[in-house]
This record gives structure tokens, sequence and C-alpha cells, in this order.
């Protein structure tokens, strides 16, 4: 609790159901690849796709209003959306049509892009919002429509990623429930790992020229991102665990960003975490990026693993290349 009383909880959560499923067999064949290769390097079996027509606003409003009813709120009492996202419908931002689309019109709206991180980013985010006082209720919605940008003739690419959106809730609280955070970047490592814009001159009138174009498909490369997960993932929740006062042991649930199992089962390790402590859906969602960790969080919580109380360490790491661990406490 900080010194004007304020705290914040996490009062509920949702997800989006996509129909559209791509199992490994199906991907072995468009790419040289297989079942045995995706699930042994990654642990995942199948990822959903938002398919054509659908678009990021609609899954994220879908996911929205599960935690919405979850926390027992009404789309009216929100005062700010947060959306976390790198695959928005609109470059100039698509929580405004989320807005819309929940009638929540006294909320305020904007997009935040931090990559996989994103939802942490905006977990702690929200939290400065309503620990400062100035908003009681805030929803923060992590989704990516990544099956746009992926290049589906790199296999050691197309085989990791989905597309999803998890949601949550964010109130004003008597006692904090965000334990401790700790929020990195390093953008000498921004080759890394990159959706970016290559721009092709266009001279509009004579002596003068423009960069237009479009986005490329992603781009990773796979080595260093691995050693940088399983290096930095545990430092940053370490610290956040020292901010927090709080020992690893102390911890009921660990809750990475869901990219790999092999990175999910190395950081654990490292932790000392015994693995049925280790949310994954890895295997059903593959790497949703921004809406890994609520898509994981939300499934936990239905599924009755997640109680209220129960503490959890989340961290989300990506693209930045950003990182950063969050450690709260699910429920009021
Ligand atoms: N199927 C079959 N073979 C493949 C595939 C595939 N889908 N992809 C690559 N290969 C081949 C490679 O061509 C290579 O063949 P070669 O030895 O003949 O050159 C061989 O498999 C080994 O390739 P590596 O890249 O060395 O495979 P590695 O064991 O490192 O696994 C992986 C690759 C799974 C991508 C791993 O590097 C990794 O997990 N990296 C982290 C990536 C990640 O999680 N990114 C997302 C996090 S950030 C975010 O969420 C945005």
């Amino acid at each position: 609790m900080n010194q004007l009383g304020l705290g914040i909880a996490i009062t509920g959560s949702g997800s989006a159901t996509l129909d559209v499923t791509l199992d490994n067999h199906q991907l072995s064949q468009i790419v040289e690849t297989s079942d045995e290769w995706i699930t042994s390097r990654t642990g995942i079996r199948e990822r959903h796709l938002v398919g054509e027509g659908g678009n990021l606003s609609a899954i994220a409003a879908m996911a929205a209003r599960e935690a919405i009813a979850m926390a027992g709120v009404a789309p009216e009492d929100l005062d700010l959306i947060i959306l976390a996202t790198s695959t928005p419908d609109d470059l100039f931002g698509t929580a405004c049509q989320i807005q819309t689309l929940l009638g929540a019109p006294q909320a305020v709206a904007f997009d935040m892009t931090a990559a996989c991180s994103g939802f942490v980013f905006g977990l702690v985010t929200a939290a400065q919002f309503i620990r400062t006082g100035v908003y009681q209720t805030v929803l923060l919605i992590g989704a990516d429509v990544l099956s746009r940008w992926v290049d589906w003739s790199d296999r050691s690419t197309c085989v990791l990623f989905g597309d999803g959106a998890g949601a949550v809730v964010m109130q004003a609280n008597e006692s904090d429930r965000l334990l401790g955070f700790e929020l990195r970047s390093d953008g000498t490592l921004n080759h890394c790992l990159q959706l970016a814009h290559k721009a092709q001159p266009k001279e509009i009138v004579k002596g003068v020229s423009v960069g237009q174009g479009n986005f490329q498909p992603i781009t990773m490369n796979g080595k260093e991102i691995y050693r940088f997960a399983v290096q930095k993932v545990p430092e940053v929740i370490e610290k956040a665990l020292f901010r927090a006062n709080l020992s690893v042991e102390e911890i009921d649930w660990l809750l990475l960003h869901q990219a790999n199992q092999r990175i999910l089962d190395a950081v654990a390790q490292r932790l000392n975490i015994p693995a049925q402590k280790v949310l994954s859906n890895l295997a059903k969602h593959g790497n949703t990026s921004a809406a890994s960790i609520p898509l994981a969080l939300d499934e936990a919580v239905r599924q009755g693993k997640v109680k209220s109380g129960d503490i959890i360490a989340s961290c989300g790491f990506g693209a930045g290349l950003t990182w950063g661990a969050a450690i709260f406490q699910w429920g009021r």
C-alpha cells in the first residue's frame, strides 16, 4: 500500500475463443517440418488463428467482456482501457474501437506496444493510474494477431506463433495486490526480433522524397532470443521478488510469457521452482505475444488452479528487446 492508501487488485479475467485451429501436422504440409520437431523443440502442438474476416478488436472485446463479467463491473464503470498489442487493426490505435464495442463511453482508451512484454508493462502502467488515485477501474487487454505478420514460408518462425486475446480488470483496493515489479529494455538487441517497417523511396514532388512501404514479416534470431530469455527472465523475477520482500518458495505460480516450453523449463529450473507450479498452455496456443500471459492466467483461474490470494510471479519478455516481471496476488 502506498502513502495515499491506494492499492490495486486484479478482480476478473477473460479470454477469447478462436475457432480456427492449425496443428503441427497441417504446418508440415506447407513447410519442411514435423510434429516431432516442433513438439520436442517448443512444446507447441497447435495454435488458434483469427482467420480471414476476423480482427483484433473483436477478439479483444470478447476477452474483455468475460473479464468485466467476472469482476462484476459494468462497461460504464471503466475509467481506462489499455490495449497491449503489436498488431493493431489500425496503426493509429485500436483501443478506441474496443471502447465502442464494449459500450464504455467514460473510459479513456489507448494502445501500448511492448511486444510479448506488453501485458506486464500494461499491468504496471495501469497500477500507476490506480495508485495515484486518478482512476478506479481499469481494463487491461493483451491481444495479438501475429498470423498477419508471420512469414508462412519460414519454418524457423511460422511454427511458433498463434493469435489470441486475454484481459483482466484491475480495481482500486484497500490492500495492494501488486507486490513488486521490475521492467527492463535493451534496444541494442532490437535486431534479434523484429516486425520492421521497410521504406521504399517515393518522390512526391521534384526534390522531395518520402519513405513509404510496408511492415515486413517477423524475423528472429532464435538462438539469441533463447539465450536472452533464459538469462534475463530469472534475474528480473528475482529483482521483483526482492522488491516484494518475498522468497522464491513463497510463489504459488510461475506465469511466464508462453514463448517456448524449453524456456519455461529452463527458467523454472534456474529459479528452483517445481514443474507443478509452472502454468503452461503452449501446447494448445503457441506463442500469442501480448495475449499469452492473460490467456494462461484466465485458463488457470477458470480451471480452479489459481485461487484467491495465490501469489503469482509473472514475466513477459520479447521484442524491443523488453522484459519485465510483476509479482501479484490474484483477487481482492
Ligand atoms: N522444423 C524442422 N527443422 C527446423 C525448423 C522447423 N520448424 N526450424 C528450424 N529447423 C532446423 C534449422 O534449419 C536447423 O537445421 P540445420 O542444423 O540443418 O541448419 C535445425 O533445425 C536447428 O535449428 P536451430 O535454430 O538451431 O534450432 P533450435 O534448437 O535453436 O530451436 C527455436 C529453434 C525453437 C526457435 C529455439 O531457438 C528457440 O526456442 N528460441 C527462442 C525463440 C522464441 O521463443 N521466440 C519468441 C520469444 S519472444 C516473443 O515471444 C516475440
